[in-house]
């Protein structure tokens, strides 16, 4: 249907113009994976100031679900608090689970990946990116 049709152009503008394709150099966080089941990987820059995502980047390889998945993490978490952040990835992941999701907050390009969860097997390539940003805000937990 139309709806298809339109997130299906969504996720293809974000694989072929990726937003925060790089490395952020400085004190940046940076993480590191990959998907076991293919091989594709990713890294994660993360600078944060004062409790908020200041600036995301990202590399890897990866399908087009993978890419474009982290192209609307790393847009969708600048500005936010960490808290934020993570309670986005929670939202992110009953959406691939197909439960319901709390779409009280504006979830953005985000909401193009839903079909997703119709395909259990590339569950794990929309997550990628957003596991990775779990664990580097993790990681800054315990730094700290
Ligand atoms: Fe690494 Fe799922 S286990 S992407
Ligand atoms: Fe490897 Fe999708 S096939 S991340």
């Amino acid at each position: 249907n139309n709806l298809d049709t339109l997130y299906r152009q969504v996720i293809m503008d974000h694989y072929k113009n990726p937003r925060n394709k790089g490395v952020l150099e400085d004190d940046s966080l940076t993480v590191n994976m990959n998907n076991p089941t293919c091989g594709d990987r990713i890294q994660l820059t993360l600078k944060l100031e004062d409790g908020k995502v200041a600036d995301a980047k990202f590399e890897g390889e990866g399908c087009s679900i993978s890419m474009s998945s982290a192209s609307m993490m790393t847009q969708a978490i600048k500005g936010k608090t960490k808290e934020e952040a993570v309670k986005l990835s929670h939202i992110f992941s009953d959406m691939m689970l197909g439960k319901d999701y709390d779409d009280d907050i504006d979830l953005g390009d985000i909401e193009a990946l839903q079909g997703v969860s119709q395909f259990p097997a590339r569950i794990k390539c929309a997550t990628l990116a957003w596991k990775a940003m779990e664990k580097g805000m993790n990681e800054e937990d315990t730094a700290k």
